[in-house]
């Protein structure tokens, strides 16, 4: 049976320790569908579809990934897509609290999901997407810690 798994996240943008995890997602997986949540509750540097075409951008060479957008609850995705699995990245234990309510309310909501979880690689233990656009913010250069085309997407908002 084919394995397919989301990987969900606002990718704000997304970063090398994001595309470290899709990477190792979609060896694992036969399917891995990258869902860019719109989140419209937080205040995200870039919207909705050039989040999108930032994660597509970066994952060109990727085999096995699909990009789209997520607008309402993640169980409900997987319900109507028929997908049981959701694959996520921990970083450090800071992350273990927030991950572990996050996959629990998912099974609560629809029994059936396994959230599957892959340990970050150390050299971006330390990275985030916030982390990243203050650097930006200041003009410094994020060119070591997210793909080339947000680097330069990340250049021009702030010169906006
Ligand atoms: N490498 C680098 N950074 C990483 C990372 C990794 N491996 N894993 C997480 N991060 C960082 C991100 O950069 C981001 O940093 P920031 O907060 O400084 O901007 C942060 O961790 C989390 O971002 P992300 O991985 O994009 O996920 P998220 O926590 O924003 O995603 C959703 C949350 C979208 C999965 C969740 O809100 C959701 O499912 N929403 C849909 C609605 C829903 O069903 N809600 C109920 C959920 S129980």
């Amino acid at each position: 049976m084919e394995k397919i798994a989301v990987y969900p996240g606002t990718f704000d943008p997304i970063t090398n320790g994001h595309l470290d995890v899709i990477k190792r997602g979609a060896e694992i997986f036969d399917t891995l569908i990258i869902l860019v949540a719109e989140r419209k509750e937080k205040h995200t540097l870039f919207n909705i579809n050039e989040r999108i075409e930032l994660v597509k951008c970066a994952t060109k060479g990727v085999k096995n990934v699909i990009v789209k957008p997520l607008n309402g609850l993640l169980v409900e995705f997987l319900k109507k897509n028929d997908v049981k699995f959701i694959l996520r990245g921990l970083r450090a234990v800071s992350d273990f609290d927030y991950e572990f309510q996050m996959a629990l309310t998912n099974s609560m909501l629809y029994k059936e999901v396994e959230t599957v979880f892959v340990m970050s690689s150390r050299e971006f233990i330390f990275l985030s997407s916030s982390l990243v656009r203050e650097i930006a913010s200041y003009g410094g250069d994020t060119s070591m810690f997210v793909p080339e085309c947000a680097t330069k997407k990340l250049a021009e908002k702030v010169v906006k």
